[in-house]
């Protein structure tokens, strides 16, 4: 039983199977918002803040607990029980019982990772003298069921069952009138804010909770990344044209990349050919190249942010430039070289050169504070303890569509296949998977004709070289429903700290939204006779 679970963790993260061809098709996980950080072993002296990183100026906050029902939806004796729900608050700026609160719905991570990377909240609460709080999702962080230990939350399906959105959503609702009544705080307007899957909760929970929260600010929220609704190439199609759109011959490195990797892994000397190119830590092997290479291209389109960023891992500004100018650098030196390169007797120099761009494109996204000894596999780690509970929930509902590898992309091509995808989901949970219940809960279909009449006060920021953006409401549905699309935007940078480097149409971001905050917040209190 053991075996056969372990084997499908690996299934789910980084299925190989042989295919016709005997050629390897790769079935991969649903990319999260929030990759293991730490992809090296690096001096911890390094740490985040070396290299010229910025990282977010240091937040304070008081930690507290709430104590949270475990099922919000029956009567169940077994339903009752309870686990402490972490929050952070910081009430500096609040201005007192008819101010707003700034709730940030907590996503698949430790609560502070968002807490310390949202600094939009940070920023504008002072203007709007809001309370900030920032509540942890059930099962990440400390905030987990049956008893506080992971292990025991995550003992299998009977405990992880609790794991869903709409037991995350009730958890915030409760949590928030807990939190108000203990504020004697009745009337205070809620504004939620999130990011990524953050993002759905806000937007979720304004449209199943409007009595709670007022308004909600969702940054890259990809609530129409699911099966029917989006298209499943679409994301990595996105990824490609990120690449491709920096420089034609970036773009033609990486896409033949995967031929040599996999001709290289297939030899004992194209094994050692790799080895010496490409310095694996011990633990590690020249086999986990492809699967680092992949991360690398897919979470440098997501955090392609214009600014250095130490959000997952350190990165310069606009990573995919960097990687790309990586690339096309050894381009010209190996033009140099290469008629001295006849000497090195069996190396084939097309080969090598490709392989050097891609280890110096990798070098970029994971050493770009120069503290990366080696190159690590990334199954080993987890910092921000994201992986149990999101692959549970990306194989039971949040089942995402970012599957699909159209030939001729950055990445090795992949089909789509539905029934592959639900598969594969099975054996990993062991359940039935539902790919329709986010659907039937939340709607999604003809969106803007339903939002249209149902809903309100909901921005939907999405920065377009963001994958994520291929499942996210970009345009308008109403006065109150309001998408904003930025061509140069990666994944919730709206949401991140500013800084001076700042390009223009970030700063106009935020200030819309910020004038759009104000303005559901006149409404409110003219609504309610409040003075403001
Ligand atoms: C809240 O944050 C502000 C600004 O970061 C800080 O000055 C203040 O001390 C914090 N308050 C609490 C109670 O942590
Ligand atoms: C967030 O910031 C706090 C205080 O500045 C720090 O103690 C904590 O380690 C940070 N957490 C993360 C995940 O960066
Ligand atoms: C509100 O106060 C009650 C009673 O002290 C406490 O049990 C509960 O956790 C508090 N709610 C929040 C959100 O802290
Ligand atoms: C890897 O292991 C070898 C043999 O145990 C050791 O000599 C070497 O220092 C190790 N390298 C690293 C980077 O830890
Ligand atoms: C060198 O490698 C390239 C790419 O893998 C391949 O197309 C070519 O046939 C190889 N040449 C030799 C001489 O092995
Ligand atoms: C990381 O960068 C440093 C400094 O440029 C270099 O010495 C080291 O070899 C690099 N690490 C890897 C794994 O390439
Ligand atoms: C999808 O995969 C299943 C099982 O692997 C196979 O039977 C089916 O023909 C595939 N569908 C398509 C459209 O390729
Ligand atoms: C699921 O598990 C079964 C039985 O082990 C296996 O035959 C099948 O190929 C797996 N399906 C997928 C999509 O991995």
């Amino acid at each position: 039983m053991e075996r056969v679970v372990i084997a499908a963790v690996f299934l789910l993260l980084f299925s190989c199977q042989p295919s016709e061809a005997g050629r390897v098709v790769v079935r991969r996980p649903p990319p999260t918002l929030a990759r293991r950080q730490r992809h090296y072993t690096s001096p911890r002296a390094g740490g985040d803040g070396g290299g010229g990183v910025s990282v977010p100026p240091a937040v304070q906050y008081e930690t507290r607990w709430y104590t949270q029902r475990l099922d919000h939806f029956n009567s169940a004796p077994a339903s009752y029980a309870t686990f402490q729900q972490r929050y952070l608050v910081n009430d500096t700026f609040w201005g007192g019982p008819t101010a707003p609160i700034f709730l940030y719905a907590g996503n698949e991570g430790d609560v502070d990772l968002f807490t310390n990377n949202t600094g939009f909240m940070w920023e504008s609460a002072p203007r709007f003298r809001a309370l900030l709080v920032f509540v942890e999702h059930r099962y990440y962080g400390e905030s987990m069921p049956f008893g506080g230990t992971r292990a025991a939350a995550f003992r299998d399906a009977r405990t992880k069952g609790y794991l869903t959105v709409t037991q995350a959503l009730a958890d915030y609702a409760s949590f928030v009138l807990s939190l108000k009544a203990n504020l004697s705080a009745p009337a205070a307007p809620v504004v939620v804010f999130g990011g990524s899957y953050g993002g759905m909760l806000a937007a979720w929970m304004r449209l199943k909770y409007p009595h709670i929260v007022m308004g909600a600010v969702a940054s890259s929220a990809p609530i129409l990344s699911f099966y029917g609704i989006v298209d499943p190439y679409a994301f990595y199609d996105r990824i490609t044209d990120d690449f491709k759109s920096e420089s034609k011959h970036c773009y033609d490195v990486l896409r033949k990349s995967w031929d040599v990797l996999d001709d290289a892994l297939a030899t004992k000397e194209g094994q050692a050919q790799l080895r010496r190119t490409f310095t694996m830590c011990n633990g590690s092997s020249v086999q986990d190249i492809p699967s680092l290479l992949e991360s690398a291209v897919v979470y440098a389109a997501m955090t392609d942010y214009p600014t250095p960023s130490g959000f997952l891992t350190p990165l310069p500004a606009y990573p995919v430039r960097a990687m790309c100018r990586a690339i096309d650098a050894s381009r010209a030196e190996s033009a140099e070289a290469s008629s001295g390169a006849a000497n090195d007797g069996n190396s084939n120099s097309t080969a090598q050169l490709t392989l050097s761009q891609v280890r110096d494109a990798m070098d970029v996204y994971y050493n770009h504070t120069g503290a990366a000894a080696c190159f690590r596999a990334e199954e080993d780690d987890d910092p921000h303890g994201m992986y149990d509970g999101w692959n549970w929930q990306a194989c039971t509902e949040v089942m995402v569509m970012a599957y699909g590898i159209r030939d001729g992309g950055v990445l090795q091509p992949s089909p789509f296949n539905f029934t592959d995808v639900v598969d594969s989901c099975r054996n990993y949970t062991g359940l039935p998977p539902r790919p329709f219940w986010i659907e039937t809960e939340f709607g999604g279909f003809d969106i803007g004709n339903v939002l249209k009449k149902s809903a309100s006060n909901i921005v939907f920021f999405n920065g377009l070289r963001d994958p994520w953006s291929t499942g996210g409401v970009l345009k308008s549905i109403s006065d109150s429903i309001i998408a904003l699309v930025e061509p140069k935007g990666s994944h919730h940078v709206d949401l991140r700290f500013s800084s001076k480097e700042d390009p223009e149409w970030l700063k106009q971001v935020r200030v819309k939204e910020t004038r759009i905050i104000a303005r559901w917040l006149k409404q409110y209190y003219s609504d309610e006779g409040i003075a403001a």
